[in-house]
């Protein structure tokens, strides 16, 4: 598929087959201090390319992609599960609802969406090596990739990352450099590194390859639901990369005319990291201090904030907070009545519905489409169980025991 990129704020189009990061001319200053950056990029398919993927039967992900995904099995990244789930619908009076289970991907979390079409850009351009920061889950996505295709990654983490997500990366085999710092540390380090030691830079909306990556839920999502679209998809956010690549998503199918109309899309961020949300709400693009216990979506200074908050906008959606403690409730009720076991920040997308419960009811009836996008495994983070869930204690091995346990 033939592709220019276009810049998010000034609208410059670039037409090059190199690999672009910001545009040139809205970063050539520093951003304001305490303001989000400028300058993300988008990817424009071209027009025809896309009414000919519109005369298929069944389209995939692979026929919006900008470079071609070789070998598609090495890495299998897309077709997660949809689960209808039937307590909490009931529970809730929601009997459209389900979940999109991105925690079932490879490396178990939504970020296998970007590092595939990362390793097919690099693979594509005869690239060996790609650096990238990450709060954890876009690490380990792409050392999985970088073990499944023989390349060669170095990740810049901060250092208090759940040791799960570190350890995943340096079991793939990836050179893992934690910072003493936070991510936004980590995230100009490794702008740092690639321009020192080259290599394909892959940090969330820096890279727009990356946004484009994730747009294959979207896409997905059309053809689970029999060529529809939800009416409602809720996004747990912290850059604002998955949020705008859900959009992305939906926006090329309309571009190819296979959908009249894009979902209404909620950005659902922690109260305690809502750079976003804050933004969307009162114009400002102003850096916070997070400090959500929701480690994968703790952003204070968002690397595509500009983009979601115009793609809130765009969706005609909206943005909702959660408290942290709402966050952590919801995982546990997910687990416990629903049978699904995910990460905090992927709790946070049906802590949204939850607290939007009344309003989805009231504005659009009993019966509507609602999608919680869920984007990372439970496995991910089993430290934010401490002091809250804690094992029985061990019985002896004796029948006596047995009974005294339960009389
Ligand atoms: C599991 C999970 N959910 C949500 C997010 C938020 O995505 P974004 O930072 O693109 O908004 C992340 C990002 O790391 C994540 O790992």
């Amino acid at each position: 598929m033939r592709f220019t990129y276009i810049c998010n704020d000034c609208g410059q189009e670039y037409d090059t087959d190199a690999v672009m990061y910001r545009c040139p001319a809205c970063t050539a200053e520093a951003p304001e201090f305490g303001t989000f950056q400028k300058g993300n990029l988008i990817v424009r398919l071209n027009p025809e390319d896309l009414a000919l993927v519109a005369c298929k039967e069944h389209v995939s992900m692979y026929d919006f992609f900008p470079y071609p995904v070789v070998d598609q099995e090495v890495y299998p990244v897309g077709n997660t599960p949809i689960v209808r789930p039937r307590r909490l619908a009931q529970k809730y009076k929601l009997p459209g609802l389900f979940f999109k289970m991105d925690s079932a991907l490879p490396s178990g979390s939504f970020k296998d969406r970007a590092s595939q079409l990362i390793a097919a850009q690099a693979i594509a351009l005869g690239e060996h090596k790609i650096a990238l920061a990450s709060t954890g889950n876009a690490g380990a996505a792409m050392s999985c990739a970088g073990a499944a295709y023989g390349l060669e990654i170095v990740l810049f983490v901060p250092e208090t990352a759940p040791v799960n997500k570190l350890m995943q990366s340096v079991l793939y085999g990836a050179t893992v450099v934690p910072v003493k710092g936070t991510y936004d540390d980590a995230f100009a380090l490794s702008i740092v590194y690639t321009e020192r030691f080259g290599g394909i830079n892959r940090n969330t909306a820096y890279n727009p390859m990356t946004i484009e990556g994730k747009k294959s839920v979207s896409i997905e999502l059309f053809e689970q639901l029999g060529r529809t679209t939800p009416d409602v998809v809720y996004v747990p956010v912290g850059d604002g990369c998955i949020f705008a690549g859900v959009f992305k998503g939906f926006y090329d199918l309309k571009q190819a005319g296979l959908i009249d109309q894009l979902p209404k899309l909620v950005c659902v961020q922690s109260t305690a990291s809502n750079a976003i949300s804050q933004a969307w709400r009162t114009g400002a693009f102003k850096v916070v201090e997070a400090t959500t216990k929701a480690d994968s979506i703790s952003v204070s200074s968002p690397a595509n904030g500009r983009m979601a908050v115009r793609y809130i906008q765009e969706s005609d959606g909206w943005s909702t907070e959660v408290t942290d403690e709402e966050i952590l409730e919801a995982q546990l009720e997910l687990t416990r009545e629903a049978g699904v076991f995910v990460e905090p920040a992927a709790a946070c997308a049906w802590a949204g519905i939850r607290h939007d419960v009344k309003l989805l009811r009231e504005e659009f009836g009993e019966d509507v489409r609602i999608c919680a996008l869920l984007t990372g495994t439970g496995f991910k983070d089993m430290a934010v169980f401490n002091g809250r869930v804690s094992l029985p204690e061990s019985i002896e091995n004796s029948v006596q025991a047995v009974v005294k346990r339960f009389s």
